[in-house]
Protein backbone atom coordinates (compact mmCIF):
# COMPACT_ATOMS: atom_id res chain seq x y z
CA UNK A 1 0.00 0.00 0.00
CA UNK A 2 1.85 3.17 -1.30
CA UNK A 3 1.69 6.25 1.41
CA UNK A 4 -1.11 8.14 -0.53
CA UNK A 5 -3.55 5.43 0.39
CA UNK A 6 -2.46 5.12 3.69
CA UNK A 7 -3.31 8.80 4.21
CA UNK A 8 -6.40 8.67 2.73
CA UNK A 9 -7.67 5.98 4.91
CA UNK A 10 -6.54 8.42 7.76
CA UNK A 11 -9.04 11.01 6.61
CA UNK A 12 -11.93 8.20 5.92
CA UNK A 13 -11.59 6.75 9.62
CA UNK A 14 -11.37 10.47 11.03
CA UNK A 15 -14.53 11.28 9.13
CA UNK A 16 -16.46 7.97 10.10
CA UNK A 17 -15.69 7.99 13.57
CA UNK A 18 -17.03 11.83 13.48
CA UNK A 19 -20.84 10.28 12.75
CA UNK A 20 -20.71 8.66 16.04
CA UNK A 21 -19.99 11.52 18.20
CA UNK A 22 -22.36 12.33 20.77
CA UNK A 23 -22.82 15.51 22.56
CA UNK A 24 -23.31 13.93 26.22
CA UNK A 25 -20.60 13.49 27.73
CA UNK A 26 -20.58 9.81 28.97
CA UNK A 27 -21.14 8.39 25.11
CA UNK A 28 -18.66 10.78 23.87
CA UNK A 29 -16.38 9.36 26.18
CA UNK A 30 -16.66 5.90 25.29
CA UNK A 31 -16.24 6.87 21.71
CA UNK A 32 -13.01 9.12 21.84
CA UNK A 33 -11.43 6.04 24.04
CA UNK A 34 -11.64 4.40 21.03
CA UNK A 35 -10.74 6.56 18.32
CA UNK A 36 -7.44 7.43 20.97
CA UNK A 37 -6.82 3.57 20.86
CA UNK A 38 -7.24 3.28 17.20
CA UNK A 39 -4.55 5.70 16.69
CA UNK A 40 -2.19 3.85 19.39
CA UNK A 41 -2.66 0.60 17.68
CA UNK A 42 -1.73 2.18 14.26
CA UNK A 43 1.60 3.48 15.53
CA UNK A 44 2.20 0.11 17.28
CA UNK A 45 1.79 -1.32 14.47
CA UNK A 46 4.28 1.04 12.67
CA UNK A 47 6.49 0.39 14.90
CA UNK A 48 6.83 -3.79 15.18
CA UNK A 49 6.31 -3.66 11.42
CA UNK A 50 9.44 -1.60 11.10
CA UNK A 51 11.57 -4.32 12.62
CA UNK A 52 9.83 -7.31 10.22
CA UNK A 53 9.07 -5.67 6.70
CA UNK A 54 11.51 -4.35 4.60
CA UNK A 55 9.64 -2.39 2.20
CA UNK A 56 7.33 0.75 3.34
CA UNK A 57 4.58 -0.41 1.30
CA UNK A 58 4.37 -3.50 4.01
CA UNK A 59 5.07 -1.63 6.55
CA UNK A 60 1.75 1.28 5.66
CA UNK A 61 -0.14 -2.04 5.26
CA UNK A 62 0.23 -2.94 8.67
CA UNK A 63 -0.22 1.11 9.24
CA UNK A 64 -3.68 0.65 7.74
CA UNK A 65 -4.30 -2.70 9.31
CA UNK A 66 -3.67 -0.98 12.89
CA UNK A 67 -5.71 2.35 12.22
CA UNK A 68 -8.81 -0.08 10.92
CA UNK A 69 -8.90 -2.97 13.51
CA UNK A 70 -11.85 -1.44 15.55
CA UNK A 71 -13.92 0.03 13.09
CA UNK A 72 -16.88 -1.88 14.40
CA UNK A 73 -16.43 -0.55 17.55
CA UNK A 74 -18.35 2.38 16.48
CA UNK A 75 -21.70 1.14 15.60
CA UNK A 76 -21.42 -1.09 18.18
CA UNK A 77 -21.52 1.14 20.71
CA UNK A 78 -24.18 3.34 18.51
CA UNK A 79 -26.45 0.28 18.43
CA UNK A 80 -25.92 -1.25 21.90
CA UNK A 81 -24.28 1.44 24.01
CA UNK A 82 -21.81 -1.51 25.42
CA UNK A 83 -18.53 -2.87 24.05
CA UNK A 84 -19.30 -6.17 25.21
CA UNK A 85 -19.16 -8.46 22.06
CA UNK A 86 -21.25 -11.31 23.97
CA UNK A 87 -23.71 -9.45 25.07
CA UNK A 88 -24.36 -7.51 21.17
CA UNK A 89 -22.30 -8.01 18.33
CA UNK A 90 -18.76 -9.39 16.90
CA UNK A 91 -16.79 -6.23 16.87
CA UNK A 92 -14.49 -7.69 14.35
CA UNK A 93 -16.82 -9.41 11.98
CA UNK A 94 -18.63 -6.34 12.08
CA UNK A 95 -15.39 -3.53 11.35
CA UNK A 96 -15.24 -6.20 8.42
CA UNK A 97 -18.44 -5.52 7.07
CA UNK A 98 -17.99 -1.98 7.24
CA UNK A 99 -14.97 -1.93 5.43
CA UNK A 100 -16.46 -3.89 3.08
CA UNK A 101 -19.81 -2.25 2.71
CA UNK A 102 -18.14 0.76 2.67
CA UNK A 103 -16.05 -0.12 -0.03
CA UNK A 104 -13.55 1.65 1.31
CA UNK A 105 -10.64 -0.49 0.41
CA UNK A 106 -12.16 -0.81 -3.39
CA UNK A 107 -8.98 0.33 -4.88
CA UNK A 108 -6.86 -2.05 -3.28
CA UNK A 109 -5.69 -5.41 -5.06
CA UNK A 110 -8.09 -7.96 -4.41
CA UNK A 111 -5.36 -10.17 -2.32
CA UNK A 112 -4.55 -6.68 -0.19
CA UNK A 113 -8.09 -6.20 0.34
CA UNK A 114 -8.60 -9.67 1.76
CA UNK A 115 -5.37 -9.50 3.95
CA UNK A 116 -7.08 -5.88 5.70
CA UNK A 117 -10.62 -7.54 5.56
CA UNK A 118 -9.66 -10.87 7.57
CA UNK A 119 -7.06 -9.12 9.84
CA UNK A 120 -9.74 -6.83 10.76
CA UNK A 121 -12.05 -9.26 10.72
CA UNK A 122 -9.83 -11.89 13.55
CA UNK A 123 -7.88 -9.50 15.16
CA UNK A 124 -9.89 -10.04 18.38
CA UNK A 125 -11.16 -14.03 17.84
CA UNK A 126 -9.69 -16.00 20.65
CA UNK A 127 -7.99 -18.55 18.69
CA UNK A 128 -6.44 -17.62 14.79
CA UNK A 129 -8.25 -19.32 12.88
CA UNK A 130 -6.85 -22.35 10.20
CA UNK A 131 -7.11 -21.65 6.39
CA UNK A 132 -5.74 -18.23 6.41
CA UNK A 133 -2.46 -17.04 3.74
CA UNK A 134 0.89 -16.93 5.04
CA UNK A 135 0.76 -13.16 4.14
CA UNK A 136 -2.69 -12.88 6.24
CA UNK A 137 -0.98 -14.30 9.03
CA UNK A 138 1.51 -12.10 9.68
CA UNK A 139 -0.29 -9.10 9.37
CA UNK A 140 -2.88 -10.83 11.62
CA UNK A 141 -0.83 -11.48 14.38
CA UNK A 142 1.07 -8.32 14.36
CA UNK A 143 -2.13 -6.79 14.78
CA UNK A 144 -3.38 -9.06 17.54
CA UNK A 145 -0.13 -7.62 19.65
CA UNK A 146 -0.46 -4.19 18.98
CA UNK A 147 -3.85 -4.01 20.28
CA UNK A 148 -2.78 -6.32 23.76
CA UNK A 149 -0.22 -3.53 23.81
CA UNK A 150 -2.33 -0.47 23.67
CA UNK A 151 -4.96 -2.33 26.05
CA UNK A 152 -2.44 -2.63 28.87
CA UNK A 153 -2.19 1.44 27.73
CA UNK A 154 -5.89 2.12 28.19
CA UNK A 155 -5.67 0.19 31.57
CA UNK A 156 -2.87 0.92 33.06
CA UNK A 157 -2.73 5.16 32.53
CA UNK A 158 -6.59 5.72 31.60
CA UNK A 159 -8.55 3.32 33.76
CA UNK A 160 -6.88 2.05 36.46
CA UNK A 161 -5.56 5.40 37.85
CA UNK A 162 -8.72 7.34 37.55
CA UNK A 163 -11.61 6.88 39.82
CA UNK A 164 -14.09 5.01 38.90
CA UNK A 165 -16.55 7.48 38.17
CA UNK A 166 -14.60 9.39 35.98
CA UNK A 167 -13.95 5.42 34.19
CA UNK A 168 -15.03 5.51 30.46
CA UNK A 169 -18.13 3.40 31.41
CA UNK A 170 -18.22 0.88 28.89
CA UNK A 171 -14.74 -0.14 29.19
CA UNK A 172 -14.43 -2.71 32.24
CA UNK A 173 -17.33 -4.98 31.24
CA UNK A 174 -19.37 -4.06 34.25
CA UNK A 175 -17.16 -6.66 36.32
CA UNK A 176 -18.12 -5.68 39.95
CA UNK A 177 -14.71 -4.74 42.02
CA UNK A 178 -14.06 -6.68 45.35
CA UNK A 179 -11.03 -8.00 46.98
CA UNK A 180 -11.61 -11.45 45.46
CA UNK A 181 -9.59 -13.05 42.51
CA UNK A 182 -10.37 -16.75 41.28
CA UNK A 183 -7.48 -19.44 41.46
CA UNK A 184 -8.53 -20.86 38.10
CA UNK A 185 -7.32 -17.74 36.19
CA UNK A 186 -4.16 -17.01 38.68
CA UNK A 187 -3.31 -20.91 38.09
CA UNK A 188 -3.50 -20.09 34.43
CA UNK A 189 -0.89 -17.05 34.65
CA UNK A 190 1.28 -19.34 36.13
CA UNK A 191 1.25 -22.07 34.24
CA UNK A 192 1.42 -19.40 31.28
CA UNK A 193 -1.81 -20.30 29.33
CA UNK A 194 -4.25 -18.05 28.03
CA UNK A 195 -7.48 -17.37 30.50
CA UNK A 196 -11.23 -17.04 29.34
CA UNK A 197 -13.49 -14.19 29.70
CA UNK A 198 -16.16 -16.94 30.94
CA UNK A 199 -14.03 -17.57 34.11
CA UNK A 200 -13.60 -13.89 35.15
CA UNK A 201 -16.30 -13.33 38.21
CA UNK A 202 -14.54 -9.69 39.20
CA UNK A 203 -12.00 -6.82 38.28
CA UNK A 204 -9.04 -8.35 39.57
CA UNK A 205 -9.44 -11.55 37.52
CA UNK A 206 -9.90 -9.02 34.45
CA UNK A 207 -6.59 -7.73 35.47
CA UNK A 208 -5.57 -11.59 35.47
CA UNK A 209 -6.81 -12.30 32.12
CA UNK A 210 -5.21 -9.63 30.63
CA UNK A 211 -1.68 -10.21 32.09
CA UNK A 212 -2.46 -13.92 30.48
CA UNK A 213 -2.52 -12.29 26.79
CA UNK A 214 1.34 -11.94 26.85
CA UNK A 215 1.44 -15.51 26.16
CA UNK A 216 -0.33 -14.63 23.32
CA UNK A 217 1.98 -12.53 21.50
CA UNK A 218 3.99 -13.27 18.66
CA UNK A 219 6.70 -10.87 17.58
CA UNK A 220 9.94 -10.33 19.51
CA UNK A 221 9.37 -6.40 19.36
CA UNK A 222 5.98 -6.52 21.32
CA UNK A 223 7.81 -8.76 24.33
CA UNK A 224 10.52 -5.62 23.89
CA UNK A 225 7.50 -3.02 24.03
CA UNK A 226 5.98 -4.92 26.34
CA UNK A 227 8.67 -4.43 29.07
CA UNK A 228 9.99 -1.15 28.15
CA UNK A 229 6.23 0.17 29.07
CA UNK A 230 6.63 -1.50 32.65
CA UNK A 231 3.22 -2.55 32.09
CA UNK A 232 3.55 -5.84 33.67
CA UNK A 233 4.56 -4.03 37.50
CA UNK A 234 1.79 -1.10 37.02
CA UNK A 235 -1.08 -3.89 35.62
CA UNK A 236 0.27 -5.94 39.29
CA UNK A 237 0.50 -2.85 41.38
CA UNK A 238 -3.44 -2.57 40.69
CA UNK A 239 -3.51 -6.05 42.40
CA UNK A 240 -3.87 -6.83 46.07
CA UNK A 241 -0.08 -6.49 47.32
CA UNK A 242 0.72 -10.10 48.59
CA UNK A 243 3.07 -13.58 47.56
CA UNK A 244 0.73 -14.93 45.21
CA UNK A 245 -0.25 -11.68 42.97
CA UNK A 246 3.51 -10.59 43.16
CA UNK A 247 5.45 -13.19 42.20
CA UNK A 248 3.80 -13.31 39.24
CA UNK A 249 6.18 -9.77 38.38
CA UNK A 250 9.25 -12.11 37.82
CA UNK A 251 7.67 -15.08 36.30
CA UNK A 252 5.72 -12.75 33.73
CA UNK A 253 9.57 -11.28 32.77
CA UNK A 254 11.21 -14.38 32.58
CA UNK A 255 8.44 -15.47 30.25
CA UNK A 256 9.42 -11.85 28.12
CA UNK A 257 13.22 -12.22 28.18
CA UNK A 258 13.09 -15.81 26.99
CA UNK A 259 10.95 -14.83 24.23
CA UNK A 260 12.91 -11.70 23.51
CA UNK A 261 16.26 -14.38 23.40
CA UNK A 262 14.65 -16.71 21.50
CA UNK A 263 16.64 -17.99 18.39
CA UNK A 264 14.09 -17.81 15.70
CA UNK A 265 16.26 -17.43 13.06
CA UNK A 266 16.27 -14.73 10.48
CA UNK A 267 12.62 -13.54 11.22
CA UNK A 268 11.35 -10.97 14.46
CA UNK A 269 8.51 -13.20 14.92
FE1 LIG B 1 -10.86 -4.68 18.93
Amino acid sequence: MDTETLIQYKAWFSNYVKTFYYTNEKDQKNIELKEIHSMHVYENMTNIAQGVFDTDDEINTASAVGLLHDVGRFPQYAKYKTFKDAVSVNHGVLGAEVLAQDGVLRELSPALRDIILHSVKYHNAYKIPSGLTPETLVYLKMVRDADKLDIWRVFTEEIFTQSKTDRPSAVMLGFPVTEDYSKKILKAVYSLKLAKLADVKCENDFKLLQLTWIFDLNFKKSFSILLERNYIDTMVDTLPDNPELNGLRQVLKDYCSLQINRDSGKTNV
